[in-house]
């Protein structure tokens, strides 16, 4: 069989494609932040108190400046990832090796690819996160915004799908509003979780030179360094996990959501009109316009749980210290966020387009559904709950002449219909979208010094 040489030995062709498999595809995503990660990897070289010194100042200069015009490279997708290089590491170093000869054989120094893609694929988590909260905060905005235009409108309130008791359009899409609000903590979590800098941990076990891994990681940014290097590689997968997690909680709320649309939208209750151009017809029905949108999210949220319970599966039964197996959990991570950020997208303009049918939503209200708001104002007259309770389920006919609108004006506590507080949902939010601009601020500018060019790099 076929061999050829890579920058780590000769390996037959086939083993080659097996192995690389479809990282040569996906690092392409992870060139830049593997360009910022050696950055400051040789940074940290050049500061290393040895003689004689391994990298000088003039060296670090110029493998920066080859790292910043891979960046350029990359940008405009000119970029290349041979299948000799198996994966970006070694692209990227047979690139500067072939610019600056020795000086590019020096970057390796006291550091494992274990470690450089433990750190790529954080540094890029750490962006997806951010661009996940600001999608999700749009679409929670989008959800209130919703909420309190239509704040008034009553609407059925149901248990078990049956009717139950008066509710409101605003609180239906405010319950979805703070649900994902509360996702973004889930990711906020997750991103204080990856925020740890694992580079310099090397293939595990440390390195017999005097490394600096506390200045590694303020050079990128990070918070802190993870502290154990055994523990910096386990922690691959893992984290990769906890980030998978998050985004399936925000697919859950996304899920129910879609299958409230669905049922909602429904002629049989025609509450909700969907805009048309997020339908798709039928090739054989006229007359259809279908929620193809929500029915994909439901089925998108099945995948993106898929994906942690796969990074769940690759890793758990994993020896400690590096295995291959991780390198399956990169296009599982990098669908699983590819796949939720398109959901929090594409609802959110359908959410600020749909319709409410005002009359359906009335015309959906039976007598029954104010039994329990009746028996609550005997309460308040002095009768016991459970005499109130049994009185007006003998007496059903009594409710005929309620108006909905009216009851759902007398609740008024905290979170009910009429109690909604609207600076809650909107400093929840803001609060979100502060966490976004302070973390990407902060970042940016540690990035901008390290490479001497303001990133990200235009
Ligand atoms: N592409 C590999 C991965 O994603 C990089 C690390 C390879 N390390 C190794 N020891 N073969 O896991």
């Amino acid at each position: 069989m076929a061999k050829q040489k890579t920058t780590v030995g000769i390996i037959n062709n086939e083993v080659l494609a097996f192995t690389a498999g479809r990282d040569v595809e996906l690092d392409h995503a992870l060139i830049t932040v593997d360009c910022v990660g050696t950055a400051a990897h040789v940074t940290m070289l050049s500061k290393m108190p040895v003689k004689p010194e391994l990298i000088t100042e003039t060296d670090r200069k110029k493998v920066i400046e080859g790292l910043v015009e891979i960046i350029g490279l990359a940008q405009q997708n000119k970029f290349k990832i041979k299948l000799a290089d198996q994966d970006v590491h070694l692209a990227v170093e047979r690139t500067l090796t072939k610019k600056l000869g020795d000086l590019g054989k020096k970057i390796h120094t006291c550091r494992s690819r274990n470690d450089q893609v433990a750190v790529d694929l954080r540094l890029y988590a750490k962006e997806q996160i951010l661009q996940t909260l600001e999608e999700a905060a749009a679409l929670a905005d989008a959800l209130t915004a919703f909420g309190k235009k239509h704040e008034k409108v009553p609407m059925v309130g149901r248990t078990h799908m049956q009717p139950g008791m008066p509710s409101s359009v605003g609180l239906w899409a405010t319950a979805h509003a703070e649900s994902l609000l509360d996702d973004c903590v889930s990711l906020v979590n997750a991103y204080e979780l990856n925020d740890q800098c694992p580079l310099g941990s090397a293939a595990s076990y440390g390195v017999p030179l005097p490394i600096d891994r506390q200045l590694t990681s303020d050079l990128l940014g990070f918070s802190r360094p993870t502290h154990n290097v055994l523990y910096a590689n386990n922690g691959r997968g893992k984290m990769e996990g906890i980030v998978l997690s998050a985004m399936s909680q925000v697919m859950l709320t996304l899920s129910r959501l879609a299958q409230d649309f669905m049922l909602f939208t429904m002629p049989e209750f025609d509450y909700f009109k969907l805009p048309a151009e997020f339908c798709t017809g039928s090739s054989i029905m006229p007359q259809k316009q279908n929620p193809d949108v929500c029915e994909l999210v439901r089925a998108k949220a099945s995948r993106v749980k898929a994906a942690e319970l796969g990074v769940y599966d690759l890793i758990k039964g994993s020896p400690t210290g590096y295995n291959r197996d991780l390198q399956d959990a990169k296009e599982l991570f990098m669908e699983g966020i590819a796949t939720t950020r398109s959901c929090l997208r594409i609802l959110t303009p359908m959410v600020s387009a749909t319709k409410v049918n005002k009359k359906a939503l009335i015309d959906g209200f039976t007598p029954d559904v104010f039994a329990t708001d009746r028996a609550l104002e005997l309460v308040g007259e002095g009768m016991p709950f459970r005499d109130a309770y049994h009185y007006v389920k003998e007496n059903l006919h009594e409710l005929d002449s309620i108006d909905p609108t009216e009851a759902i004006l007398l609740k008024t506590h905290m979170g009910a219909p009429l109690g909604l507080d609207w600076s809650y949902f909107k400093e929840r939010s803001a609060a979100v979208k502060a966490t976004v601009r302070e973390e990407r601020k902060a970042f940016n500018k540690a990035i901008s010094k390290l490479l001497g060019v303001s990133y990200p790099v235009k």
